[in-house]
């Protein structure tokens, strides 16, 4: 992960500005492992733009402000989250986060507008969308895989659930099957 981000400051216009560990309800490996240890916590990398990185917007609100000199001080927000896995086990990801994460991370850096556009480049289910739509804020996505899309977009306007396999997704729906995956 380290040399990752090295490279992504060394070789893009991006450069990290925060690291935000994240405290999940449930981890990996963890009975079953002899040597490692329970993954409890993984980071979030926050990313801008290299000559953003003193001005990029966050919804810091300004505390107090010295008479002197002038200087604001924000509020204190640290960079430690806990927030669910994932909204449920889904049969077509399994590499999903959850919607209260996105929410919690939105509500930082996200500018609560009708002018705010989230992209999430990678939308898979689309918990992305769904945490905007919770936020009201607007959101593009894409996603290769046609089957995560019609879901997304299902999930998003009828507002199905995240199911665990096909069948009991199919079941429940039986009726929108057609509907669901065209
Ligand atoms: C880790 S998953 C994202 C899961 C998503 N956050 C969710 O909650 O369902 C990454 C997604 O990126 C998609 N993907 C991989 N390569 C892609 C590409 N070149 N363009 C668009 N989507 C891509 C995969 O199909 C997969 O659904």
């Amino acid at each position: 992960m380290f040399k990752c981000i090295s490279d992504i400051c060394d070789n893009t216009p991006f450069i990290i500005s925060d690291l935000i560990s994240w405290k999940k309800n449930l981890s990996s490996p963890n009975a079953v492992s002899p040597n490692k240890l329970t993954r409890i916590v993984e980071y979030i990398a926050v990313f801008c733009r290299k000559e953003e990185y003193d001005t990029f917007y966050m919804n810091k609100k300004v505390v107090s402000k010295s008479k002197n000199r002038g200087q604001n001080y924000y509020e204190n927000i640290p960079n430690y989250i806990e927030a669910e896995n994932n909204d449920g086990v889904c049969f077509l990801n399994r590499a999903t986060y959850s919607t209260e994460l996105c929410e919690k991370l939105l509500s930082l850096y996200a500018k609560i507008s009708d002018s705010t556009f989230v992209y999430d480049p990678f939308m898979g289910t689309g918990t992305t969308a769904n945490a905007c739509k919770n936020l009201k804020l607007n959101c593009i996505g894409s996603e290769i895989s046609k089957e995560q899309c019609d879901f997304a977009e299902k999930r998003l306007t009828i507002g199905v659930e995240v199911y665990k396999d096909r069948e009991s997704y199919f079941g429940e729906n039986e009726h929108k099957k057609e509907e669901l995956f065209v």
